[in-house]
């Protein structure tokens, strides 16, 4: 079963956005003259499209890819690779989405749910059950960020927004019935939430605010108080877990470059800088203990991997990811 992962953000530079599937390498040259260089490590295939919002991919059974943007009129739309060849795109309407990344979400192979943000700033849902999708609903609230999304188990989901007070929302599909949306707390938060899990019933959620990180952890029973881990950030922090109690959380810092802070189950790490300088936010991979893939894009639209081994960073590269970007020309661009 591959892993299920879906990563995405928006790069300042040149409007071109980034989205993963799988680790490995997206580097080397300039993203233009790549998209145009026959190198066969880092090939560029265009998908076309008219895409107004950033790619997100998710890959919901082992050798397929998903691909969800919010096309024109801000209709949402899908193109599938199913392990020989990529489908025609497909509109998927009934709902007006904002210029957000749709969230997609898999909690089982072929089972995939889609979170966006909907022009009304409504979070809209729609899901697709390996046979036939559903149709829109929406699931109110007044969200506006992005929203982040994470299943803990079949027929479960968590959706996390930013409301327009500035404060932290979740809202949960617990196999029956939709919640109220629940105010986390939390003020004058000026990022979208991230979301990790490391086990049924456990949630960990951050977000930041005025540059620093917050964190709210459900361990099943109750949500904890929102606590201050500081920081001196300047874009969405990506949170992910390779195991029980452990947490890395990565985001820009205002000097650009990659920080990284990690919690074992019982403190939190001081923040340690990874160097580098990008304009995009990092987002972050794992699929066994001790081991994480960062993803960073540079000014020059350079993406960067940084790797963990588990004792220090290293630089050797492995594995295959899939990288999805909207250029310059709207269209929707591959690279593998
Ligand atoms: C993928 O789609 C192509 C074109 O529709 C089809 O010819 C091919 O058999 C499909 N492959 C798989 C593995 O389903
Ligand atoms: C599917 O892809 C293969 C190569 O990967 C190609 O030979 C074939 O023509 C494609 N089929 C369709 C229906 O596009
Ligand atoms: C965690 O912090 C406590 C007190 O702050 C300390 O006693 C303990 O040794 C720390 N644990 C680890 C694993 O560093």
């Amino acid at each position: 079963m591959v892993r299920l992962i879906t990563i995405s953000s928006l790069l300042a530079y040149n409007s071109l956005t980034l989205a993963g599937v799988l680790p490995i390498v997206p580097a080397g040259p300039e993203l233009q003259d790549r998209a145009t260089a026959p190198n066969p490590v880092n090939r560029w295939e265009s998908l076309g499209g008219t895409i107004i919002s950033p790619p997100a991919a998710i890959s919901a059974l082992a050798g397929t890819m998903n691909v969800f943007v919010v096309g024109r009129y801000g209709v949402c739309h899908h193109i599938g690779y199913n392990g020989t060849n990529w489908s025609t795109w497909e509109a998927i309407e009934g709902a007006y989405l904002s210029s957000s990344a749709p969230v997609p979400v898999s909690w089982g192979p072929n089972r995939l749910d889609i979170l966006a943000q909907g022009e009304d700033a409504a979070i809209w849902h729609i899901s697709y059950d390996g046979f036939s999708l559903s149709e829109w609903e929406s699931l109110g609230g007044s969200i506006q960020s992005a929203p982040a999304a994470i299943s803990w188990g079949t027929n479960r989901l968590d959706v996390f927004g930013v409301g327009s007070d500035a404060g932290l929302y979740h809202k949960w599909w617990d196999g029956k019935d939709w919640s109220a949306w629940e105010f986390l707390g939390g003020e004058g938060i000026d990022s979208k939430p991230a979301v990790t899990s490391w086990a049924a019933n456990r949630l960990d959620v951050f977000a930041t605010a005025g540059g620093a990180l917050y964190h709210k952890a459900w361990d099943g029973k109750n949500w904890g108080a929102m606590e201050a881990l500081g920081g001196n950030l300047r874009s969405d922090p990506a949170a992910v877990s390779w195991g029980r109690n452990r947490i890395d959380v990565f985001a820009l810092g205002t000097d650009k470059a990659v920080w990284h802070i990690s919690f074992d189950g019982s403190n939190w790490s001081q923040w340690e800088s990874l160097g580098g300088e990008f304009t995009l936010a990092p987002v972050a991979v794992s699929d066994q203990p001790n081991r994480l893939d960062v993803y960073a894009v540079g000014a020059s639209g350079v993406t960067s991997q940084i790797v963990w081994n588990g004792n220090n960073v290293e630089d050797s590269l492995t594995g295959r990811v899939d990288v999805f970007v909207m250029g310059q020309d709207k269209a929707l661009w591959h690279n593998w």
